[in-house]
Protein backbone atom coordinates (compact mmCIF):
# COMPACT_ATOMS: atom_id res chain seq x y z
CA UNK A 1 0.00 0.00 0.00
CA UNK A 2 1.28 3.41 -0.90
CA UNK A 3 1.38 6.38 1.65
CA UNK A 4 0.23 9.81 1.20
CA UNK A 5 3.46 11.24 0.66
CA UNK A 6 4.91 8.31 -1.63
CA UNK A 7 1.51 8.72 -3.82
CA UNK A 8 1.76 13.07 -3.65
CA UNK A 9 5.26 13.58 -2.42
CA UNK A 10 6.85 15.00 1.11
CA UNK A 11 5.16 18.40 1.32
CA UNK A 12 7.96 19.23 3.53
CA UNK A 13 10.09 18.87 0.60
CA UNK A 14 8.16 21.68 -1.62
CA UNK A 15 7.95 24.65 0.32
CA UNK A 16 6.82 27.03 -2.34
CA UNK A 17 3.43 24.82 -1.88
CA UNK A 18 2.95 25.75 1.37
CA UNK A 19 0.76 28.20 2.51
CA UNK A 20 2.68 31.26 3.43
CA UNK A 21 2.87 31.92 7.01
CA UNK A 22 0.07 34.83 8.63
CA UNK A 23 2.13 38.03 9.13
CA UNK A 24 -0.40 38.91 12.17
CA UNK A 25 -1.64 36.17 14.73
CA UNK A 26 -5.41 35.63 14.81
CA UNK A 27 -6.01 32.65 17.69
CA UNK A 28 -4.89 32.19 21.09
CA UNK A 29 -2.26 30.39 20.16
CA UNK A 30 -0.93 32.79 17.79
CA UNK A 31 -1.09 35.35 20.47
CA UNK A 32 0.71 33.46 22.68
CA UNK A 33 3.46 32.75 20.07
CA UNK A 34 3.58 36.33 19.70
CA UNK A 35 4.81 37.15 23.28
CA UNK A 36 7.35 34.06 23.71
CA UNK A 37 9.23 35.81 20.44
CA UNK A 38 8.90 39.41 21.90
CA UNK A 39 10.02 38.07 25.22
CA UNK A 40 12.83 35.96 23.86
CA UNK A 41 13.94 39.75 21.93
CA UNK A 42 15.56 40.92 25.04
CA UNK A 43 17.15 43.56 23.08
CA UNK A 44 14.15 45.33 21.77
CA UNK A 45 12.11 45.52 24.24
CA UNK A 46 14.92 45.84 27.64
CA UNK A 47 16.43 49.25 26.65
CA UNK A 48 13.08 50.83 26.13
CA UNK A 49 11.75 49.67 30.01
CA UNK A 50 11.59 52.97 32.50
CA UNK A 51 9.95 52.55 35.66
CA UNK A 52 7.55 55.68 37.17
CA UNK A 53 7.42 55.68 40.89
CA UNK A 54 4.01 57.13 40.80
CA UNK A 55 2.28 54.87 39.18
CA UNK A 56 2.57 51.94 36.81
CA UNK A 57 4.72 52.30 33.36
CA UNK A 58 2.80 51.80 29.81
CA UNK A 59 4.28 51.41 26.64
CA UNK A 60 2.39 50.83 23.41
CA UNK A 61 5.42 48.30 21.96
CA UNK A 62 3.27 47.31 18.73
CA UNK A 63 0.12 47.36 17.16
CA UNK A 64 -1.41 44.99 14.75
CA UNK A 65 -4.89 44.71 12.47
CA UNK A 66 -6.99 44.19 15.83
CA UNK A 67 -4.57 43.80 18.28
CA UNK A 68 -1.88 45.64 20.61
CA UNK A 69 0.88 44.74 22.45
CA UNK A 70 1.75 46.83 25.43
CA UNK A 71 5.41 46.85 27.72
CA UNK A 72 4.34 47.53 31.47
CA UNK A 73 6.87 48.15 34.38
CA UNK A 74 5.90 47.52 38.23
CA UNK A 75 8.10 48.81 41.22
CA UNK A 76 7.56 47.03 44.06
CA UNK A 77 4.14 47.83 45.43
CA UNK A 78 2.31 48.63 42.02
CA UNK A 79 -0.26 46.67 41.42
CA UNK A 80 -3.59 46.97 38.88
CA UNK A 81 -6.53 46.97 41.06
CA UNK A 82 -9.06 45.00 40.42
CA UNK A 83 -10.33 45.74 36.52
CA UNK A 84 -11.89 43.61 33.61
CA UNK A 85 -10.68 43.96 30.18
CA UNK A 86 -13.76 45.19 28.38
CA UNK A 87 -14.55 43.15 25.15
CA UNK A 88 -10.88 42.53 25.08
CA UNK A 89 -9.12 39.11 25.24
CA UNK A 90 -5.92 39.50 26.18
CA UNK A 91 -2.31 37.13 27.32
CA UNK A 92 0.53 38.22 29.14
CA UNK A 93 3.71 36.82 30.55
CA UNK A 94 6.23 38.44 33.14
CA UNK A 95 9.60 39.26 31.25
CA UNK A 96 11.66 40.57 34.54
CA UNK A 97 10.81 40.17 37.90
CA UNK A 98 7.73 38.58 39.46
CA UNK A 99 4.08 39.30 39.76
CA UNK A 100 1.16 37.61 41.57
CA UNK A 101 -2.15 37.53 39.89
CA UNK A 102 -5.53 37.28 42.43
CA UNK A 103 -8.48 35.70 40.38
CA UNK A 104 -11.23 34.22 41.38
CA UNK A 105 -10.04 33.03 44.55
CA UNK A 106 -6.62 32.18 43.03
CA UNK A 107 -3.32 33.41 43.44
CA UNK A 108 -0.79 33.17 40.60
CA UNK A 109 3.30 33.73 41.03
CA UNK A 110 3.52 34.29 37.49
CA UNK A 111 7.60 34.57 36.49
CA UNK A 112 9.43 34.92 33.25
CA UNK A 113 8.32 32.39 30.87
CA UNK A 114 4.82 31.81 32.44
CA UNK A 115 1.86 32.76 30.38
CA UNK A 116 -1.25 34.09 31.61
CA UNK A 117 -5.04 34.05 29.00
CA UNK A 118 -7.87 35.53 29.46
CA UNK A 119 -10.94 35.55 27.55
CA UNK A 120 -13.47 39.04 27.92
CA UNK A 121 -15.40 39.01 31.51
CA UNK A 122 -12.06 37.96 33.18
CA UNK A 123 -11.59 40.21 36.36
CA UNK A 124 -8.21 39.85 38.05
CA UNK A 125 -5.72 41.83 39.91
CA UNK A 126 -2.09 42.11 39.59
CA UNK A 127 0.32 43.52 42.00
CA UNK A 128 3.72 43.17 42.21
CA UNK A 129 4.18 42.20 45.90
CA UNK A 130 8.01 41.56 45.47
CA UNK A 131 11.10 43.53 46.61
CA UNK A 132 12.27 44.01 42.65
CA UNK A 133 10.88 45.69 40.04
CA UNK A 134 8.94 43.81 37.27
CA UNK A 135 8.14 44.08 33.50
CA UNK A 136 5.36 42.53 32.29
CA UNK A 137 4.23 42.26 28.38
CA UNK A 138 0.68 42.30 27.48
CA UNK A 139 -1.60 41.39 23.97
CA UNK A 140 -5.06 42.67 24.20
CA UNK A 141 -7.40 41.44 20.81
CA UNK A 142 -9.22 43.83 20.46
CA UNK A 143 -7.13 46.80 21.37
CA UNK A 144 -7.83 47.55 24.79
CA UNK A 145 -10.68 50.37 25.24
CA UNK A 146 -11.75 49.74 28.78
CA UNK A 147 -10.71 48.45 31.68
CA UNK A 148 -13.78 48.74 34.70
CA UNK A 149 -12.71 48.89 38.09
CA UNK A 150 -14.09 46.39 40.55
CA UNK A 151 -13.82 46.21 44.21
CA UNK A 152 -11.11 44.98 45.74
CA UNK A 153 -11.72 40.98 46.08
CA UNK A 154 -9.70 40.60 49.07
CA UNK A 155 -6.39 40.37 47.40
CA UNK A 156 -3.54 40.36 50.19
CA UNK A 157 0.07 41.55 48.93
CA UNK A 158 3.06 40.61 51.40
CA UNK A 159 2.66 44.49 52.56
CA UNK A 160 -0.85 44.60 53.16
CA UNK A 161 -0.42 41.12 55.42
CA UNK A 162 3.03 43.07 57.32
CA UNK A 163 0.76 45.80 58.13
CA UNK A 164 -2.17 43.62 59.17
CA UNK A 165 0.28 41.43 61.40
CA UNK A 166 1.36 44.83 63.08
FE1 LIG B 1 -5.59 43.02 33.40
Amino acid sequence: MNSDVEIAGDPLALPHLMPPAPAHPTTVAGFARLIRTIAADSPGWAPLVQYDPVSRWYHRLRTGPGYEVWLLSWLPGQGSGRHDHGASSGVFTVLDGELTEHSQGQRHVLRPDAQRVFAPGYVHEVVNDGLAPAVSLHVYFPGLTEMAMHPSGGACTAAAAALAAD
